[in-house]
């Protein structure tokens, strides 16, 4: 992995592709750089080997020239299909979100970032992380705009009102990262950033047990779907089920009235709640009143999270816990699992 923390002004790379970004973008500076020496060392050498000497002379016309013709084709080819490429295989590994990644929700607000991990502990502005580990952030906005910006991982994304926007991120080395909001969002945009702290996984573990949580998104989904807003009265099961069942249906297709097929992701699930009657479940009538503006984005993302869990997805799971040798209690144990 090369390193470009030398280059001045060059922000350290600490993220599993931050040297394919960096690869890239030298890679887009040296072919600059070397037609751009070309064309003006050439420019000079012209100027003075044709210089006027005889008043009028003009040198011959070429007419056409079917080598030269095919290397000024061939070249600029070969060089726009290598940028296309390298530039596809840098976007996809960073915006296909792998397997087994260990879940944030990230929720942005006017000007600042709150972030909650599986295990229920929040911060803001602060994003601990353990190195070596596939961490996915899910994120989502209460108001504007906002971008997500971790130069030192050479990762952004929108963060965008009404829908979730997702990145990963491995962290290689542990350290202090700067975190910027990237996308202008009023009048402390410039403030709205904060330090990502990348840690041993030993150091994450105590982290974590220092900084107990109170609910974890799950139980705090479950508390509202069973209490505050009353999901389960229809959702629950038993002879009282009039919404659709949600046991084992995040991430499969779902059949809609009307015949489509959607998965049900994250996405699918927010906008259920926000928007029932837009995408109904074959079988069932479109009965569920929107609770729109009646949850915040941080309810939503625990209810999503609360969702997922019935159909035994963790993915907000924290680190493997480690026992604690020094006598003091390992981490609290992940509640964020499966099988509810
Ligand atoms: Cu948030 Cu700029």
């Amino acid at each position: 992995m090369q390193d470009t923390s030398w280059v001045p002004l060059f922000p350290e790379g600490a993220s599993s592709f931050a040297w394919e970004v960096d690869a890239l973008y030298f890679y887009l500076i040296a072919v600059s750089a070397f037609f751009a020496i070309i064309v003006v060392a050439a420019v000079f050498y012209f100027f003075i080997k044709y210089r006027e000497r005889e008043k009028f002379a003009t040198p011959p016309e070429i007419h056409g020239s079917i080598p030269l013709e095919l290397f000024w084709s061939f070249v600029p080819f070969v060089i726009s299909m290598t940028i296309f490429l390298g530039g596809a295989i840098v976007y996809y590994n960073q915006y296909k979100i792998p397997e087994d990644t260990m879940e944030i929700f990230v929720v942005g607000k006017q000007w600042m970032w709150k972030v909650q991990h599986g295990t229920g502990q929040r911060e803001i502005n602060e994003l601990h992380v353990p190195v070596g580990r596939k961490v996915k952030l899910t994120m989502t906005t209460e108001d504007v705009l906002h971008d997500f910006y971790i130069p030192a991982f050479r990762t952004k994304a929108d963060v965008v009102p009404g829908r979730y926007t997702s990145l990963w991120f491995e962290a290689t080395k542990p350290g202090k990262y700067r975190l910027f909001c990237a996308e202008y969002c009023g009048l402390n945009h410039s403030g709205m950033g904060g330090w990502v702290y990348v840690m041993e996984q030993r150091d994450f573990d105590n982290w974590l047990a220092g900084n107990l949580s109170n609910q974890t998104p799950v139980q705090q989904g479950q508390d509202l779907f069973t209490n505050k807003l009353g999901c389960a009265s229809c959702h629950a099961g038993g002879q009282n089920q009039r919404g659709a069942i949600l046991e084992g249906i995040f991430g499969k297709e779902v059949k809609l009235v009307g015949g489509q097929t959607v998965i049900a992701d994250e996405e699918y699930i927010r906008n259920s709640i926000l928007n029932p009657a837009g995408q109904v479940v074959e079988g069932y009538q479109p009965i569920m009143p929107t609770f729109k503006g009646q949850v915040t984005e941080e309810q939503l993302v625990a209810l999503v999270a609360y969702i997922k869990s019935l159909s035994g997805q963790s993915g907000t799971t924290a680190a493997p816990m480690t026992p604690a040798t020094d006598g003091t209690t390992a981490a609290p144990a992940n509640t964020a699992g499966a099988g509810k």
